[in-house]
């Protein structure tokens, strides 16, 4: 059910300068989730009735990302004036006139805040007369943001930017967190009167609370106590520092969720991933995008997994894998590459230094050492030799190889594609296949081999191996 005395306002339209990064600062990601996306996703979560987000710096970028997560979302463009004040007034100036709630504005660059937290400062708001309540929090250190500077009685009298800050005021631990409820009656009639006239030339919505009280309303301050919540991220130190955060969370709701993470320290988990009960995750892995990990498999250590899907009781130890899937009771790595498009069915294996791309090893089949396996299909109890290279590519063209189930082949072997290797068949050792082998057949393409007997002891007389030979053959 939608509030339909709440409107929400996501300030997105900044530059983001102190990242230094040509990626907008509010798409970069924790957790695999861009910034404004987390801000959006509280957002919906809080079921207002109307949300706007402002947008301006690389506004196409952000409003891509803003029609996919909250299409819902008014999107308003920020003119040539500078500051969240400006934003908020141009957001407000797009809501219904007829709209009397009251308006929550979100600073987009705070993505930890959740909508718990939220909802209780609304319904204290609501308890009240305040014309506004802000959030705060204490910080160890506040340098960068708005001190929150009280009177006498304690009550809010302004916020002050670090910029235009004196000594005094900077000392405040308390800050602006970014985060305000305004009624909306008091928001229209104050924010239109904001100036410029600051140290950054901006229209800080800030002010609004020093033109509130002269107005003779209210203003509260509602202060946050677990101060990472509402951390905003302005360069890539905060973000890294929000991101270990979330990260930390993340991990911790899993092991309680019954997933074995020995090293929290060294494990990464993007929001979007999905594990079952008895997962262990061993130190040094990264289990990223959708990911999908069925239960008692063991991942890690130092394992890399964007966009898979593992099987129940699966192993993968040391391991790179994108867009790939791993069956049930399956074995894979140590140092297995597995590039998108690979598809390995239960109990089947990819080994040790093992390449594969575009692939579908079937149920119990095997490429256990050493070899590349590119566009191909492996049927079923399959094993291929140590050092096999799938050649797939003529240099014009990808082609594919077909194998069928029960093969055995030799070592060494090149499969020129396209090709094909018929069910039960066998291959030799180093054989490079070039042509179709029927079922059950044995192929062979090296040349006999020729023994010259007494080639060291004439042609390197007097080496080691020379002598050794002689030993050997009692000379
Ligand atoms: C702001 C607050 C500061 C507070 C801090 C909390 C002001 C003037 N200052 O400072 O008191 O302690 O947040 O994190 O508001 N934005 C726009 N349009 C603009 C400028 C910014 O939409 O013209 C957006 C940004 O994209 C960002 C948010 O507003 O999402 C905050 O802007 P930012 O420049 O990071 O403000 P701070 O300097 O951190
Ligand atoms: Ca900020």
């Amino acid at each position: 059910m939608a509030d339909a005395n709440l409107a929400i306002v996501v300030l997105a339209a900044g530059a983001g300068t102190r990242m230094k990064s040509a990626t907008p600062k509010l798409l970069h990601k924790l957790a695999g989730v861009t910034i404004v996306s987390h801000v959006l996703a509280t957002a919906r979560q809080l079921a207002a009735a109307h949300v706007v987000a402002v947008v301006r710096h690389e506004r196409d970028r952000l409003v891509e990302v803003i029609e996919v997560d909250l299409p819902e979302a008014l999107i308003v463009d920020q003119d040539d004036v500078p500051g969240t004040g400006r934003a908020v007034e141009l957001a407000v100036a797009a809501l219904p006139a007829s709209f009397a709630g009251e308006v929550l504005v979100l600073n987009g660059d705070v993505p930890l805040l959740d909508s718990d937290t939220l909802t209780r400062m609304i319904a204290r708001h609501r308890q009240g007369s305040a014309g506004a309540t802000l959030m705060t929090t204490s910080l160890d250190d506040p340098s960068g943001y708005g001190r929150i500077v009280r009177g006498n009685s304690g009550t809010l009298e302004a916020i002050v930017e670090h910029q235009d800050a004196s000594a005094d005021v900077l000392a405040l631990s308390e800050v602006n967190a970014g985060i305000y409820l305004f009624s909306g009656a008091h928001l229209r009639e104050s924010v239109g009167k904001l100036s410029t006239d600051n140290a950054q030339g901006e229209k800080y919505i800030t002010d609004v609370v020093g033109l509130l009280r002269e107005s003779g309303a209210t203003v509260e301050a509602w202060e946050v106590s677990h101060s990472w919540k509402v951390e905003g991220i302005n360069d890539r130190a905060q973000l890294a520092a929000a991101a270990a955060r979330l990260n930390a969370l993340i991990v911790r709701g899993w092991q309680l969720e019954g997933v074995t993470v020995i090293d929290p320290a060294s494990t990464w988990i993007d929001l979007q991933v999905q594990l079952a009960p008895d997962v262990e995750i061993r130190p040094g892995s990264q289990i990223l995008g959708a990911t999908v990990i069925g239960p008692g498999a063991m991942i890690g250590p130092d394992t890399t997994l964007l966009d898979c899907e593992v099987g129940a009781g699966s192993t993968v130890k040391r391991t790179d894998a994108t867009l790939s899937v791993i069956g049930e009771n399956a074995s894979v790595g140590p140092f297995s590459y597995l590039r998108p498009g690979t598809y390995l069915g239960d109990d089947g294996k990819i080994g040790t230094f093992v390449e594969t791309k575009n692939a579908r090893i079937g149920t119990g089949s095997k490429v256990p050492h050493l070899s590349y396996v590119g566009d191909a299909t492996i049927g079923e109890q399959s094993n291929i030799g140590a050092g096999t290279i799938f050649a797939n590519y003529d240099g014009v063209t990808k082609n594919s190889t077909d194998i069928g189930s029960h093969v055995r082949s030799g070592s060494h072997n090149v499969f020129v594609a396209p090709v094909s290797i018929g069910d039960g068949a066998y291959t030799g050792a180093g054989a490079v296949i070039r042509k179709d082998v029927p079922a059950g057949s044995m192929a062979l393409s090296v040349a006999p081999q020729r023994n010259m007997d007494g080639w060291v002891e004439k042609n390197r007389p007097g080496t080691a191996a020379a002598e050794a030979a002689k030993d050997s053959l009692g000379k």
